[in-house]
């Protein structure tokens, strides 16, 4: 068990100064750049918060994108703060220097409870090399690092991992929630417990899979990862893209999960398209009859009513990626209908993570209505593969 900042009070010193990383890379906008989703803005005001009872000066540090070491100024952090600044109704300054020494100098300026947040950390480039020499340096303006950067935990950079060598490292309220809530998933599920996975490829689900397999009573499987568990049952799947070698793991899953007693849930009916494209033409078929040279888009109406009706007993569901082409709004149905349903579940426990999983879930304002909808994306994926993630790993230990 990691120390969070509820142990930071009963030390013998209040923490003056937080460095908080925080994980603000939140979706843009292509065209206008304005912010899409700011959940994860949203989830670290009860940490700002709590270090505001404690009298703390509060340093966010937060990555925008992949600036890969220059400054890009479509990815400043400016945006990001003023929105923070009508979360929490007070200012909060962009600092730009990432000097230790002068940033501490500048907060010092400031009083307690004050918030100021430093420009996009990975305009830095010695940020993702994990520079000792940046990350002492980074450790220079604080007192105390604070962690509730969850969707940047499987990154072991400065402001992650080296600073931790500095300063007394602890979790933050997200951080320790996400790991609790993923925790009740890759541990000791309350049985009986159901996997929802989609997406477009098996191989990127396939670590979760097998790291969960011997704790789930039931798999269902949606998405464009359907494809090569259809092929390995005998039916075609027309233009659909799959990886071929992934029809051989398919099977053996399918085999595995006989001999294991869990159910695999495949789709029983698709919303296909003569093209990629929003604008394709579609019909609803039997998952056997996926017609030649017709791509397999979305889960159809049939498959969602039998997903529905095979999670109600689940008393945990994990639900990672989505179920067709949710980018596409006429392949969303899908994705929209499975967060719709498992919202309304009112027993047990319901999680959802991934990156286009928890943005449907946010757009439809139904967060509030599931346990826990993880920040993370590629964190979330890594945490249920069983990896250990390395900012996490580097916060000290309960007693
Ligand atoms: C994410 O959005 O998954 C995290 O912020 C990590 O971003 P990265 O993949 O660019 O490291």
């Amino acid at each position: 068990m990691k120390q969070t900042i509820y142990d930071i009070d009963s030390r013998d010193s209040r923490p003056g100064i937080a460095f908080l990383r925080v994980d603000y890379n939140v979706p843009l906008d292509r065209s206008t750049n304005e912010i899409i989703d700011d959940a994860r803005i949203a989830a670290t005001i009860p940490t700002i918060r709590y270090l505001q009872e404690l009298d703390a000066r509060i340093i966010l540090c937060s990555h925008l994108g992949r600036p890969k070491g220059q400054v890009v100024p479509s990815l400043t952090m400016s945006q990001v703060a003023k929105r923070l600044e009508l979360m929490l109704n007070e200012p909060v300054k962009i600092l730009t220097s990432f000097d230790g020494i002068s940033i501490r100098g500048e907060v010092n300026t400031l009083g307690p409870k004050s918030v100021v947040m430093l420009e996009n950390i990975r305009f830095v480039p010695h940020e993702e090399s994990n520079d000792p020499a940046f990350a002492k340096q980074l450790a220079e303006s604080a007192d105390i690092y604070v962690n509730d950067a969850f969707g940047t935990a499987h990154r072991a950079h400065a402001s992650t991992v080296g600073i931790t060598h500095h300063l007394p490292a602890v979790a933050g309220l997200l951080l320790s929630r996400e790991i609790e809530m993923l925790e009740q998933v890759t541990l000791n599920p309350e049985r009986p417990t159901a996997v929802l996975v989609g997406g477009a490829k098996l191989s990127d689900k396939i670590g979760i899979i097998e790291n969960l397999m011997n704790k789930i009573d039931q798999l269902l499987i949606g998405g464009g990862m359907a494809a090569p568990f259809i092929k390995a049952i005998g039916h075609g799947v027309g233009q659909s893209s799959y990886d071929v070698d992934q029809v051989s793991i398919a099977s053996s899953l399918i085999d595995g999960a006989k001999s294991n007693n869990i159910d695999i849930v495949l789709p029983i009916d698709a919303i296909v398209a003569d093209a990629f494209s929003n604008n394709a033409a579609t019909k609803v078929v039997p998952i056997s009859e996926i017609p030649d040279g017709w791509i397999l888009m979305d889960i159809g109406p049939q498959t969602i009513s039998l997903f529905e009706s095979q999670l109600q007993n689940a008393k945990t569901v994990m639900w990672n990626g989505p179920m067709g082409v949710a980018e596409f709004t006429k392949f969303a149905s899908g994705t929209r209908e499975m967060a719709v349903s498992l919202s309304k579940r009112t027993k047990g426990i319901s999680i959802a993570g991934g990156g286009s999983t928890s943005q449907m879930i946010h757009d439809l304002g139904l967060t509030n209505s599931f346990t826990h909808v993880s920040t993370g994306g590629g964190a979330s994926l890594e945490f249920l593969e069983g990896k250990n993630l390395p900012a996490i790993n580097a916060l000290l230990d309960k007693p």
